[in-house]
């Protein structure tokens, strides 16, 4: 972001209070990582200056305390079909872990914190139709599990996302597919992440 102007003011009571030796007119020395004009010496600083097109510094990366990360299983019966023109977000029915970053009301995980982050996702495809499922980081896909029409055919992929605090990853069911679940007390549909590592600031490498 640009700003079209600093104002920076200093040392006014100084120069109010006892007459100073001429100077010269006064050179900005630097700019610190804040804006802020850095000068050769005090004496040097003027009441008021202007600095054009001042650069606004980024704010510091959302860094996470604790540890992030989920894994849930069993694939919601209503979110198991999806066709070519309505992919389907999965649901599921149980969560093992939450801690922290996952969404039940939304099927999501929403990164708590800037940082690298492991996803791994698996599905069975239902007998004689396949299955193909994608992992996606808000609205774009980033790997996809296929399964074919051969019988109960087992589709998955995992991979290391950097992510931005507040972005979604959730999977979606794509094109002709239709998902198997088990009816009782197994589980084939599973999608787990955790975080790797938040984001140093400079301050702490
Ligand atoms: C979808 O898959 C099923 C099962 O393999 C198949 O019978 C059907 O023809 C497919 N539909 C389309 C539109 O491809």
């Amino acid at each position: 972001m640009w700003l079209s102007c600093l104002v920076i003011t200093t040392a006014i009571a100084a120069a109010h209070s006892a007459p100073e030796p001429p100077q010269g007119d006064p050179v900005p020395h630097a700019v610190d990582h804040l804006g802020r004009v850095q000068f050769s010496s005090p004496v040097a600083a003027p009441s008021t200056i202007v600095v054009d097109q001042f650069i606004e510094p980024l704010p510091p990366p959302k860094m996470c305390k604790n540890k992030a990360g989920f894994s849930v299983r069993k694939a919601s019966m209503k979110t198991m079909t999806s066709s070519m023109l309505n992919p389907t977000a999965l649901r599921f029915q149980e969560v093992l872990v939450n801690q922290g970053g996952w969404e039940p009301s939304t099927n999501s995980f929403v990164a708590p914190c800037d940082g690298t982050y492991y996803f791994a996702f698996h599905a069975l495809s239902n007998f004689g139709w396949g299955a193909t499922v994608a992992l996606m980081k808000n609205k774009e896909y980033q790997m996809t599990a296929y399964g074919d029409e051969a019988g109960y055919q087992a589709a998955s992929n995992s991979g290391v996302l950097f992510l931005n605090s507040d972005d979604l990853v959730w999977l979606q069911i794509q094109g002709n597919s239709t998902i198997y679940e088990h009816p009782n007390k197994e589980a084939y549909t599973s999608f787990s992440g955790y975080l790797l590592e938040s984001f140093h600031t400079p301050d702490e490498l």
